[in-house]
């Protein structure tokens, strides 16, 4: 086989078989394909797109380029959650807890942020002592024994996509729904669940702009999953604001922990409720989806969900006092409160922008090397729909320096204002359950 050859098929948009997609990752992961010819494969294939067939032999032939995580030795029904990123998205830290808390295994394999999106580990690495890396023996071990663990993605997981996404990354490929579909559902795979919730954002703070993209992702992924032997099911939610107030690691393990105890912003504890009741009901914990839902407050009411993080924490070597004092967490050395210049209903926020912003702080990276600063981001204290007065706070800053005036002016575009009363818009758009 010839990889030229593939690259011309694709090229005038015909189907590529099981053989040679194979060919192609087991060539590029061994570097036997070199890159300038992937290169133009992978534009092919974003103007071209690929079938339902193609795109699950993509995802095959990912997942088993490396490991492929045997879970076999925990006990119970293992869920995995993913979101495809957002501004503000702490749900795992949540969710996943709650979730244990009602019997389900959590054997949670988690990355980190890059750019304007956080992510799960470096939220956890803000609480001091926290372990990412178990050896594997010890991480089935604690799911067995405490129903969780959250540990950071194995290297030998789904080498190939470790090699097409820095590639996609420099040549204007990641954009394709195939792409990103193998890429995502290529680690869920290998790593191991048996049942997956997928958590399809979308809006200015997301990877697809709108709603119409994130349902096309999502039922690429759900059927991918089909042909792969693996429930899929998948909430999509609106991230055209960040989700709840706060944006960055410590603060946001901080609202997650407020979250657990009843005290969290609204439309973040709903995300956790209809997310998790999904997979209860997966995990056959609840036989309906309202049922799920009232286990769920109640885990909220009598705190375990609460109890479960501790045990987690506890497990991974974090200090638990910080988690029963989330004072004790990092914190930054100046709050800066921004005072409204307007008044009115906000209309939108440009999420990215604010991502940008506690970026910029310290709060994520913009180059896989930068360091992060746990303690810093910002707390928004107004959201969409409401009304602010001139001189109100709508948000705070918590920095480690001094804002430079460009930032602030930065933040400040990122509302859109209106005189006319705004309706809030839904968080979640909708759930696609694949029974
Ligand atoms: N997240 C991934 O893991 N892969 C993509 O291609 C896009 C988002």
């Amino acid at each position: 086989m010839r990889f030229l050859d593939l690259i011309e098929k694709k090229k005038v948009g015909k189907a590529l078989s099981k053989e040679e997609i194979f060919f192609f990752i087991k060539g590029y992961t061994a570097d036997e394909i070199p890159d300038y010819q992937v290169s133009s494969f992978l534009m092919a294939i974003y103007f071209q797109g690929m079938n339902e067939e193609e795109t699950a032999y993509l995802t095959q032939a990912m997942m088993e380029s490396g490991e492929i995580i045997d879970l076999k030795e925990i006990h119970g029904i293992i869920c995995d959650k993913h979101s495809t990123g957002g501004v503000g998205d702490k749900t795992s830290l949540s969710l996943l807890p709650m979730v244990a808390a009602c019997g389900v295994k959590i054997a949670k394999m988690s990355g980190r942020g890059l750019g304007h999106t956080g992510g799960t580990l470096d939220k956890v690495e803000s609480i001091k002592g926290f372990q990412i890396q178990l050896e594997e023996e010890r991480f089935k071990k604690q799911v067995n024994t405490i129903g969780i663990a959250i540990v950071g993605q194995s290297n030998s997981l789904v080498p190939a996509d470790k090699k097409l996404y820095a590639l996609r990354d420099v040549t204007a490929t990641v954009n394709s729904l195939p792409l990103i579909a193998s890429s995502i559902m290529a680690k869920k795979l290998a790593s191991g669940a048996d049942k997956i919730l997928l958590d399809v954002k979308f809006g200015s703070g997301a990877f697809m702009e709108d709603a119409v993209q994130a349902e096309a992702l999502a039922k690429m992924m759900i059927k991918i999953g089909n042909h792969l032997g693996k429930e899929v099911n998948v909430v999509i939610s609106n991230m055209n604001q960040p989700l709840g107030n706060a944006i960055g690691n410590a603060l946001e393990v901080k609202e997650a922990i407020a979250t657990l105890c009843g005290e969290g912003p609204k439309d973040f504890e709903e995300l956790c409720i209809e997310a998790g009741s999904i997979m209860l009901l997966q995990a056959k914990v609840v036989s309906s989806l309202e049922q799920g839902e009232e286990t769920l407050r109640k885990v909220i009411e009598d705190r375990t969900g609460f109890k479960k993080l501790q045990e987690l924490v506890e497990a991974q070597g974090g200090d638990v006092q910080q988690i029963l004092d989330p004072q004790q967490l990092p914190k930054a050395t100046s709050i800066i409160s921004l005072p409204s210049i307007e008044e009115g209903y906000i209309k939108c926020m440009h999420t990215l922008e604010l991502g940008v912003l506690a970026m910029k702080l310290g709060a994520g990276r913009s180059t896989k090397e930068d360091v992060i600063d746990p303690a810093v981001g910002i707390v928004l204290r107004k959201k969409v729909g409401d009304y602010v007065k001139e001189g109100e706070s709508l948000a705070e800053i918590h920095t480690n320096f001094d804002l430079p005036q460009d930032w602030k002016d930065a933040f400040y575009q990122s509302y859109v204002w209106s005189k006319q009363k705004v309706e809030k818009e839904k968080l979640i758009y909708k759930v696609i359950r694949n029974v």
